[in-house]
C-alpha cells in the first residue's frame, strides 16, 4: 500500500484463507431483542442490514448464548443444543441480512457464567463459588454467588460451543468468535480472583486457560479449517488481583499456537468500567482513545502468527491508521459509534469524516444531576447512561427507524428508564425456562 491513507481500506487475508474486505469491524454489541424463546427476530434483520450497509468489512453479532439458562440479558439469542426448523430459518435470514454488503458476519458465542442476568436466573455458574463484585453495587446490579462447575459440566459446555458453531456455519454465518473477555464464563476462568480451583482448570495460567483452549479446538473441529475462528480476550481485567500482565502475555503465546484467525483485544469486566473507558483504579487514569493499546503491545510481540484486532475507544481515522501501520494491529474494532452512526465505517473509508462520534462524551445525565459524578457510583451510572443510549439506538435501528446520529434527540436518562423497563418485560416474557429462578422470571413468592 503506497500511503497510510489507504491502509484501512486494505483487505485482510486470514490464516483460514477467508478475506475481510477492509480493516474496520463492528464489535459485538448485545442487542436484547430476541423473542420469548431466545430466537432471532425480524428486528435483528433490520439492525444487521443497516450495519452491513455501514461499510465495515466485518460484523460481529452481540453475544449469543450456548446455554439458554445462563443469559447475559433476557433478550439474547441462544443457540443451545438442537435447533428447530423455525430457529434455523430465522438464523439463515439473519446471516443473509448481515452479509448483504459482501462483508463478513461472525457470531459471538458466549456463556454468561457468574455474570448471568439475575432477572432470569439468580444462580449463575463459575470456576469457583465466588461472586462478582459488580461495580454498580448490589442495589442497581445485584450479583449472587455462582455454583462451581464440575469437570463433566465443563466438557458439556465445550460441546455446546462446538454444536452452536456447527449450527451457525450451516445457517450461513461466515465465522465465529468465542467470547473470553469481560468476565463471562471463559474469561472468569482466566481471572485469578474468580478461579480458585485446584484441579486441571485452576492454578497456573496454562491450567486456567485449558477450558478455553479445549473450547477453541472443539470449535475448530466442528467448523473445519477453512472457516474463521476468532476469540475476544481481556489484555487486562483492570481490577486488582485480575489477570496479571505477565500471564496475559503467556496467554497470548498459548493462543497463538491454536490456529486462530483473529484475536480481539479488550479489557474489563462487571467489576470495572474499563470496557467502556479503559479506566480503573488498578491500571491508572482513563485514556482518551485506544484504551488498551499500551497493554496490547507486549502481547503483539508474543503473537506472531495470528492477526490481531484492538477494540475500545477508537474514534479518529489518523489514530486507526497509525495503529494498523506502526503497531502491527490488523483490524480496528468499533462499538458505540455504530449505534448512532451505523454508516460510520463507510464515511471514514470514503474520507467524508475524520473521526467517529464520541457519544460517550455527549450522552450523560441532565445538567441538574451532573453533580452525581463526583462520586464513583455516579461515574459508573454516567457510563451506564451511554450504554443504555446505545441499547435504545439499537432498538430504533431494529425497527427500521432513524438512530440518534448527533446524540441530541434521545436523552440518556430517558434511554435508561426505557431500557430498564424493556429488559424487565423481556425477562418476564421468557418461556420454557422453568428450571431458572430469577428476580423476575419464575420468582418465588415470599
Ligand atoms: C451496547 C453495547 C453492547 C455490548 N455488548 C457486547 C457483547 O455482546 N460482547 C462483547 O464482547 N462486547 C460487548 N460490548 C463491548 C464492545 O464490543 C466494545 O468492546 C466496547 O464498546 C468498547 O468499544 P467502543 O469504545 O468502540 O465502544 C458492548 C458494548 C456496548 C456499548
Amino acid at each position: 500500500m503506497s500511503s497510510n491513507e489507504d491502509i484501512l481500506a486494505k483487505p485482510l487475508s486470514l490464516p483460514c484463507g477467508a478475506v475481510i474486505q477492509n480493516r474496520l469491524c463492528k464489535s459485538a454489541m448485545t442487542e436484547g431483542i430476541a423473542d420469548e424463546y431466545n430466537r432471532a427476530t425480524d428486528e435483528h434483520l433490520h439492525l444487521y442490514k443497516s450495519w452491513s450497509e455501514g461499510g465495515a468489512g466485518l460484523l460481529i453479532s452481540g453475544n449469543i448464548q450456548v446455554d439458554r439458562r445462563y443469559l447475559e440479558r433476557p433478550g439474547n439469542i441462544a443457540i443451545d443444543g438442537n435447533q428447530d426448523e423455525e430457529q434455523l430459518r430465522r438464523l439463515r435470514n439473519l446471516a443473509e441480512a448481515g452479509t448483504k454488503n459482501g462483508n463478513h458476519f461472525w457470531v459471538q458465542l458466549s456463556h454468561a457464567g457468574r455474570q448471568t442476568d439475575p432477572k432470569v436466573n439468580k444462580f449463575g455458574v463459575g470456576p469457583s463459588a465466588i461472586k462478582s463484585r459488580n461495580i454498580a453495587g448490589q442495589k442497581i446490579s445485584p450479583s449472587f454467588t455462582p455454583r462451581e462447575l464440575d469437570s463433566k459440566e465443563i466438557s458439556n459446555i465445550i460441546h455446546k460451543f462446538s454444536d452452536a458453531s456447527r449450527v451457525l456455519k450451516e445457517t450461513g454465518f461466515t465465522g465465529v468468535q468465542i467470547h473470553s473477555a469481560h468476565g463471562y464464563l471463559l474469561s472468569s476462568f482466566l481471572n485469578p480472583n474468580a478461579n480458585k480451583r485446584d484441579d486441571e482448570y485452576g492454578g497456573t495460567i496454562q491450567n486456567r486457560a485449558s477450558f478455553l483452549i479445549h473450547t477453541i479446538r472443539s470449535v475448530r473441529k466442528a467448523v473445519g479449517k477453512d472457516f474463521p475462528v476468532s476469540i475476544k480476550i481481556n489484555v487486562t481485567d483492570c481490577v486488582k488481583g485480575g489477570l496479571p500482565p505477565e500471564e496475559a502475555i503467556e496467554l497470548g503465546h498459548l493462543l497463538d499456537q491454536e490456529g486462530l484467525d483473529l484475536i480481539e483485544m479488550s479489557g474489563g469486566n462487571y467489576e470495572s468500567i474499563a470496557i467502556l473507558d479503559g479506566s480503573s483504579k488498578a491500571h491508572g487514569d482513563k485514556v482518551k482513545e485506544a484504551y488498551f493499546l499500551e497493554t496490547s503491545k507486549s502481547l503483539r510481540e508474543k503473537i506472531t502468527k495470528t492477526p490481531l484486532m484492538l477494540t475500545g475507544g477508537l474514534r479518529s481515522r489518523s489514530i486507526m491508521e497509525r495503529i494498523v501501520n506502526s503497531e502491527s494491529i490488523d483490524m480496528i474494532g468499533i462499538g458505540r459509534p455504530l449505534c448512532g452512526l451505523p454508516s460510520g465505517p463507510k464515511l471514514l473509508l470514503e474520507k467524508k469524516i475524520s473521526s467517529l462520534p464520541r457519544y460517550e462524551d455527549k450522552i450523560d445525565f441532565p445538567l441538574f444531576l451532573k453533580w452525581i459524578k463526583i462520586f464513583s457510583i455516579g461515574k459508573v451510572l454516567s457510563r451506564a447512561t451511554t450504554l443504555f443510549w446505545c441499547y435504545y439506538n439499537e432498538i430504533l435501528l431494529s425497527k427500521g427507524e432513524k438512530s440518534d446520529e448527533d446524540g441530541t434527540r434521545v436523552k440518556g436518562l430517558k434511554a435508561y428508564n426505557f431500557m430498564d423497563k424493556f429488559d424487565l418485560k423481556k425477562a418476564s416474557s421468557l418461556k420454557g425456562l422453568n428450571e431458572c429462578e430469577g428476580l423476575i422470571l419464575n420468582r418465588k413468592k415470599k
